[in-house]
């Protein structure tokens, strides 16, 4: 009896059988999710197996999931309500859980949901296709091991991106740092480079595809490090940004205790390399950045943001921030408001505290400032970054800025959009240009999210 067909419809190419099942994949989380699914297409496609963008039409339903904060976990359960029905009509169906929530729950999902019935942590997924012919038989198949050298360096990712102009390159994974509430290091296990010769190819491989723009990721990008120090991530860096001058080089995501002026000088030198950095703050409160365990002080944060603006006077700087961690005051609440003021933030991403299984924090510190004041302290962070955002948008009025275009603008067919150096995007009338093309936009409006202009020579 075939029990499921996603292996046993095979067709035969000489000795070897081709599973030619079909599978649908989700994604949630951050950057870095998304390049592991990239990476889970890879390793499918090479057994035989086809994606699908149509869940119905899959014979395997994989979610690639998210832990970082409650909500993420609540949106990836509710989406999985989405397909009991689908599982209930046919059986043979294979759901299958991935990445962070796969690691943070193991074989909880096992026994306490029937719906579930291949569980894959971050750095399982080359075990896929042999996990999937066991789900095949209908036992249930789980990997949640995490490796200390697992890089899927010699794995070409497959491209998901709509545009084909913009791409992750993934440099390393893990993440070492133990912040006191953060999920990551349990999820995604110790920090580890990857061999810095297979990112240049992954990335010669996407300049010759036609790809316009990388962006390197890793959790902490600062602490890359191939072969004990042979290659730190300042050098990397600027192997990246010379494969092509045509080839814009971002990265993701920078820390402050570990962000060196030798990185920050190499991106002064490289026209290509964007005037941007993703700086997380976390907290402007001294008392709250030690709960934290962040390993700096908001004197040391400001003496960074000093460097970034001497050495890279044009580069703009976002930042992570968390309002209301555990016993977080009305004063420290004030001093997040004061550093953001003074930093002049781009941009920001805001979230309010949500208390995570195994932490530090949950295990020792008491979640104590109640909802409401979460809310309320972030509702006040979220409106102070509006109007830091129009701010710095409103200096960038009557400016050119190169801007590499990656797809036509959602309110009007007849105009572009895209993103300048610094990351701001930008939205002009499209006349001749096209996705993947550079144009020098003049910025002539703005809103708090987004410069317009017009095309200049
Ligand atoms: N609660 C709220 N926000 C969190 N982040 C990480 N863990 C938590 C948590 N438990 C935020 C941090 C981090 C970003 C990726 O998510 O700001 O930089
Ligand atoms: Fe990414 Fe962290 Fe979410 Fe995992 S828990 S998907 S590493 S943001």
């Amino acid at each position: 009896m075939i029990v499921n067909n996603i292996s046993p419809r095979n067709i035969s190419t000489g000795p070897m059988q081709i599973a030619k099942g079909k599978f649908y994949l989700e994604t949630y989380g951050c950057q870095m999710n998304v390049a592991d699914s990239e990476l889970v297409v890879s390793i499918l496609q090479d057994s035989g197996f086809m994606l699908t963008t149509d869940y119905k039409d899959a014979d395997a339903i994989f979610i690639n999931t998210c832990s970082i904060r409650e909500n993420a976990e609540l949106r990836v359960k509710g989406r999985l309500d989405n397909f009991r029905h689908l599982k209930k009509k046919t059986p043979h169906l294979i759901v299958g859980i991935l990445g962070c929530m796969a690691e943070r729950l193991k074989d909880q999902w096992l026994d306490e949901d029937k719906l579930v019935d291949m569980v894959v942590g971050p750095d399982a997924y080359r075990e896929l296709p042999d996990l999937i012919k066991l789900a095949n038989t209908g036992e249930k198949a789980i990997n949640v091991i995490l490796s200390r050298d697992e890089t899927y360096s010699d794995i070409s990712p497959v491209r998901l991106d709509k545009n084909g102009v913009t791409s992750f390159v993934s440099i390393m994974r893990g993440c070492d740092n133990m912040c006191a509430y953060c999920v990551v290091p349990f999820t995604r296990g110790r920090e580890r480079s990857r061999n810095y010769k297979t990112i240049i190819s992954e990335v010669e491989d996407l300049v010759v595809k036609g790809y316009k723009e990388v962006t390197l990721l890793g959790q902490n990008v600062d602490k890359y490090n191939w072969n004990d120090g042979e290659v730190n991530f300042a050098h990397l860096l600027e192997i990246v940004a010379k494969v092509s001058p045509e080839l814009r080089v971002r990265f993701s995501t920078s820390y402050p205790q570990d962000i060196t002026d030798e990185v920050l000088e190499i991106m002064a030198k490289y026209h290509n390399i964007c005037k941007y950095i993703h700086l997380p703050v976390q907290s402007g409160s001294n008392k709250i950045l030690e709960l934290m365990k962040r390993g700096y002080t908001r004197e040391h944060y400001m003496q960074r943001v000093e460097s970034i603006r001497r050495i890279i006077p044009d580069c703009a700087i976002s930042t992570d921030i968390i309002a209301g961690f555990c016993s977080e005051t009305e004063q420290d609440h004030k001093d997040t408001l004061s550093l953001m003021k003074w930093a002049k933030f781009d941009y920001a991403y805001m979230f309010q505290y949500s208390e995570r299984p195994n932490t530090l924090a949950q295990r020792k510190y008491q979640d104590d400032v109640p909802d409401e004041v979460k809310t309320h302290r972030l509702t006040q962070i979220i409106e102070l970054q509006n109007h830091l955002s129009l701010e710095s948008n409103k200096l960038d009025l009557g400016k050119v800025f190169e801007v590499l275009v990656e797809g036509v603008s959602k309110k009007s067919g007849e105009k572009l959009f895209g993103r300048n150096s610094q990351n701001k995007v930008v939205v002009f009338p499209k006349e001749h240009y096209k996705i993947g093309d550079y144009a020098n936009v003049l910025v002539k409006e703005c809103t708090s999210a987004t410069l317009k202009g017009v095309p200049v020579l």
